[in-house]
């Protein structure tokens, strides 16, 4: 039976890696159907809007989009359409892995980490930011609710049970936050008892990003609050090579909307030498979500052996000589095997 889903190609380089990815989604034959709807700048020059309503609709009527980078104009009062599209579809989860690939610069190798972020609460709340009016006092709210820590927590032990992955680590700082960490650490522990095949630990947010640098195999899956995930998965980014590898899955009750975590890179838009990898794992976690597991994990397998082994046809940010193309081709010629 055939899936629609919702298709951004985004701005920038996003038309480019969209095209590719979906010829390689269509190599693997796993029964998708595409509509495809605007947003960034395409939309706000053709519908006045960089976030149409008929975009909302159709991911809402779909529940899974693919998404390219968006460019959010600088000034002017536009807010990030990322941050739109989460609260909009409560999109609680953020979900970052970070895995080593053969043959690319990084300091490590065998990496294989995903972190669980928040989303919607904690430091990042749109109300409660006020400046006092001499401009000499600046307060911010962190808010984290029972029902929040207990979804994101629920979250990330159900994704380690499907994924077969052995340990969870709660990331906190329930020393000094007692009471918006604490609640989330508490809710960590109580959850952790439902699932006793999962090993958990935790770990404050400090001493985390000292152990991820200096023995990062000893993690698994992480699950923490807003802006200590935020963080986090870009330092597992770096321990892999950076965000030309990194996918970002945003998850909700509802919807769910896969990506890549690098922009637009206006820089290169139009040269034919973006990376197409970030969003192709992108794909490839949405296939697991839409329980596609064998298609997901023969597109990751591909992508792992035309990194690995076909240096030539690689994007040149990863050392290569090829093109956004000539990358596409090789990882469908290794499906089609
Ligand atoms: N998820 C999103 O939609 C998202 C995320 C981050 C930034 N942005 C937007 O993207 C625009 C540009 O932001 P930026 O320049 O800070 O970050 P960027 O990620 O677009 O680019 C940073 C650097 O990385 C390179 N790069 C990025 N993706 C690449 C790829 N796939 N292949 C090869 N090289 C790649 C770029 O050429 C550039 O040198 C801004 O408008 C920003 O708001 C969007």
């Amino acid at each position: 039976m055939s899936k629609t889903i919702a298709v951004i190609p985004g701005d920038g380089i996003g038309p480019e890696i969209m095209t590719a990815t979906l010829r390689v989604l269509d190599a693997l034959d796993c029964g998708l159907a595409y509509e495809f709807v605007d947003a960034g700048m395409v939309a706000l020059e053709k519908h006045g809007e960089l976030l149409p309503q008929s975009t909302l609709d159709v991911i809402a009527q779909h529940k899974v989009a693919l998404k390219g980078p968006l460019t959010t104009p600088i000034g002017g009062g536009f807010t990030s359409i990322n941050v739109t599209l989460r609260r909009h579809f409560d999109l609680y989860a953020n979900v970052r892995p970070a895995v080593s690939f053969p043959g690319t610069k990084s300091r490590y190798e065998n990496i294989d980490i995903i972190t669980v972020r928040e989303n919607t609460e904690g430091a990042y709340l749109a109300e409660g930011q006020v400046v006092s009016e001499d401009g000499e006092i600046a307060t911010s709210i962190i808010r984290n609710t029972r029902k929040g820590s207990t979804r994101i927590v629920r979250y990330a032990f159900e994704l380690a049970v499907k994924k077969g992955r052995k340990k969870i680590t709660a990331v906190h700082k329930a020393n000094i936050l007692k009471t918006s960490s604490g609640l989330f650490l508490n809710v960590a522990r109580e959850i952790a008892k439902e699932y006793p095949q999962i090993e958990f630990n935790e770990m404050i947010v400090d001493n985390t990003c000292m152990q991820l640098v200096m023995k990062p195999e000893q993690f698994d899956v992480i699950v923490t609050t807003n802006l200590f995930g935020d963080i986090l998965s870009d330092l597992c980014a770096g321990l892999v090579g950076g965000l030309g590898l990194a996918p970002g899955d945003n998850i909700g009750a509802n919807a769910a909307i896969f990506e890549a975590v690098h922009g637009s890179a206006p820089d290169i838009a139009g040269k034919g030498v973006a990376n197409p990898c970030a969003l192709l794992l992108a794909a490839a976690d949405m296939l697991d979500h839409l329980d596609l597991l064998a298609k997901g994990n023969q597109l990751r397998q591909a992508i792992r052996a035309t990194v690995e082994q076909d240096r030539q046809h690689v994007t040149p940010d990863l050392g290569g000589s090829g093109s956004t193309d000539s990358f596409a081709d090789a990882i469908v010629k290794r499906i089609k095997g």
